[in-house]
């Protein structure tokens, strides 16, 4: 279970992460389109910290169900708040709590594995709650790779409230998790300038 302060945390920056503009929009757009070519139109989708449900009102159409998950409450006021396709659907839960309703054709993490307490637990309640042959669709900061200046950084803008509670993993520490969960890597790459954030696409082995 996660602690309170970061619950606090996103949801005193909701506000302007819903007014945040996409940096690089042909990566993203790059990603989404990536992310529907893994899908088809019966799937049933969960995703874990949708954040404002930018991700799940863009896409979420494409399947026939859409569970859009997020453990703050700001977070998903927004994101109920946002036009989206009848098919998304968006429930207030931690990570940890998210997967009734299984099983899934695919859990999308965007942007939240390096942010939940326990990886391994959120790992492998995904690989129960997937159907064999489903994916885990992620993209995850592996802050431990960066320079030191900004790892250096962090812990002080943390100090000031300023950064999230998240883990320093390495990209190494994150394909070990993964594959200790029991996937396989499908796909493993990175969208734009980013290179410290991996879009990996796992696989629950049929
Ligand atoms: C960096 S934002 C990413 C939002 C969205 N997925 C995106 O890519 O824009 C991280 C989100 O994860 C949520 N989050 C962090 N830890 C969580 C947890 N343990 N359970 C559920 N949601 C969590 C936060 O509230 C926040 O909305």
């Amino acid at each position: 279970m996660t602690d309170s302060t970061a619950t606090r945390f996103w949801d005193k920056v909701a506000d302007k992460y819903a007014a945040r503009q996409v940096k690089d929009v042909a990566s993203y757009e790059a990603m989404l389109a990536d992310v529907t070519s893994r899908l088809v139109a019966t799937d049933r989708v969960l995703e874990i910290g949708c954040g404002t449900g930018s991700t799940a009102a863009k896409i979420g159409g494409h399947v026939a169900e859409w569970k859009a998950t997020d453990f703050s409450p700001e977070m998903v006021r927004i994101a109920q708040a946002r036009p989206a396709p009848p098919s998304v659907r968006v429930v207030q839960c931690d990570a940890t709590d998210a997967f009734d309703g299984a099983p899934f054709d695919a859990v999308c993490a965007f942007h939240v594995l390096h942010l939940v307490p326990d990886l391994r637990a959120v790992l492998s309640d995904a690989m129960a709650a997937l159907k064999p042959g489903g994916l885990l669709i992620s993209k995850t900061y592996c802050f431990a790779d960066m320079g030191l200046g900004l790892r250096a950084l962090f812990p002080v803008l943390r100090l000031f409230g300023m950064f999230p509670p998240a883990a320093s993993l390495t990209e190494a520490d994150l394909r070990r998790a993964i594959l200790a969960a029991g996937f396989v890597i499908d796909v493993q790459t990175t969208f734009g300038q980013n290179h410290h954030s991996h879009y990996i696409v796992a696989r629950k082995p049929t």
